[in-house]
């Protein structure tokens, strides 16, 4: 496993595509959603929402932009939609005239100038590849006959054997092209695992093709048995996996750009949200969904700043830490980083306001050295009480419970950080 994964904290996910010039979800929006599962939408016929593909021209399109705001925001590593279930090739492929460079007018390889525009900014680099193809005459191709609307999982079109192989074969290719034309890749996201068996796709299969051509490039549990992370959607998991993993999450309730879409998570959640998947040692892919321009939707960017604020002054709390305390010491999140005099720094997190003070139990009383607000100059008064049997037993370094005053400490807007400096356990 590559160890960049483990700590990397914030990752940005971008979902575009020419679905994104008509306000529709990407690939969702042909089939009305997917049934009993929110957001609900109205259905687009088939082909209208395929042939949309040729007015794609997002001329405002500067990744630059994204990548310099993804960066002071926190994100050290991208994952970007080369191909949605929609079939519609982001990237230049030999293998299909369904894509950027053949069949619209733009005819710049997107997917290419994302990546460079990334890895200029020092991001690792994820491609985002379906395995589906909702297209493809072999997949078979989605056709308002064909398919359930809303849709519903396990009830779409299939083809013959003939055709799933020749598919399987196009689908290969294709990943092949992403694996060997783009540099260095980090991280193959592959998604659409649900429509065949692990029988069919033949994942082990596919892990090879990864692994030859790219041997240090992750791959998400969705090439299902192979995968080197878990990628929990749209919640945190309520107990940590005990593998590596990382939360991917929307900022409102689409993936692409639907600008009907008014439910955004303030930027205090979203915030919050981070520094609880960095206190589980998950990461957060958070998403945006460009416009049908090329742009960041303004409410995504006044998120993104609000990320990069928060994270200039308390992104030592994030960066690169471990988990911190159990939840039964400190009833919130926090982090912990070593320090190399062999001691430690302990990040507490207020994702609730807290009354006048905030109790910690179970931390060895005698090594804090100092107790601050991360970010405010003001020294905070506190108190530590060793444990009575500790006391009793004689013990040097004892447990004990830290109380912080806070009443008429100047609170963060979205989330206050409390740093507990310990020093080394003493040795004997
Ligand atoms: C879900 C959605 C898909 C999206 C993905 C990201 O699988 O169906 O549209 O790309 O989540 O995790």
């Amino acid at each position: 496993m590559n160890s960049w994964f483990r700590g990397a904290g914030l990752g940005l996910f971008v979902h575009w595509g020419h679905a994104s010039t008509r306000g529709w979800e990407l690939s969702w929006q042909l089939t009305g959603g997917v049934r009993h599962q929110e957001p609900a939408m109205e259905p687009v016929g088939c082909e209208e929402y395929f042939a949309n593909a040729a007015a794609f021209n997002p001329t405002r399109f500067d990744p630059a932009v994204w990548a310099d705001l993804a960066w002071r925001a926190g994100a050290r590593y991208v994952v970007f939609t080369a191909k949605h279930h929609d079939g519609f090739a982001m990237f230049d492929t030999r293998l299909s005239d369904y894509s950027i460079t053949k069949h619209t007018a733009f005819g710049r390889d997107i997917t290419a100038e994302v990546v460079e525009a990334f890895r200029d900014r020092g991001f690792r680099i994820g491609l985002y590849f379906s395995i589906v193809d909702w297209y493809h005459p072999d997949y078979p191709r989605y056709s308002d006959a064909t398919v359930r609307k809303p849709y519903v999982v396990g009830e779409h079109p299939r083809g013959t054997a003939e055709q799933w192989a020749r598919y399987r074969g196009f689908m290969l290719g294709q990943l092949d092209e992403l694996l060997t034309g783009y540099g260095q890749l980090d991280i193959v996201w592959l998604d659409g695992e649900f429509e065949y068996t692990p029988r069919e796709w033949r994942f082990d299969e596919i892990r090879e093709l990864i692994r030859s051509r790219q041997p240090d490039c992750l791959v998400n549990d969705r090439c299902l048995g192979h995968g080197d992370f878990a990628t929990p959607e749209q919640q945190l998991p309520v107990v940590a996996p005990d593998r590596p993993w990382e939360t991917c999450m929307t900022m409102n309730s689409f993936w692409g750009h639907v600008p009907s879409d008014q439910s955004w998570k303030s930027p205090g959640e979203l915030i919050r949200t981070q520094v609880e998947t960095v206190s589980m040692g998950g990461n957060l892919l958070l998403n945006v969904g460009p416009t049908g321009d090329g742009e960041l939707p303004v409410q995504a960017v006044e998120r993104l700043e609000a990320m990069a604020s928060w994270r200039a002054r308390m992104g030592e709390s994030v960066d690169g830490v471990l988990p911190g305390l159990e939840l039964w010491q400190f009833h919130g999140p926090s982090t912990r980083r070593p320090l190399p005099d062999g001691g430690e720094r302990l990040y507490l997190h207020l994702v609730m306001r807290p009354y006048e003070q905030v109790v910690v139990r179970g931390l060895k009383v005698a090594r804090i050295r100092s107790v601050r607000l991360l970010g405010e100059d003001h020294v905070l008064q506190w108190t530590a009480t060793p444990h009575l049997k500790d006391v009793h037993a004689g013990s040097a370094d004892p447990a004990g419970d830290l109380r912080v005053k806070l009443s008429g400490a100047r609170l963060d807007e979205w989330c206050s950080v409390i740093a507990v400096e310990l020093a080394p356990e003493e040795a004997e």
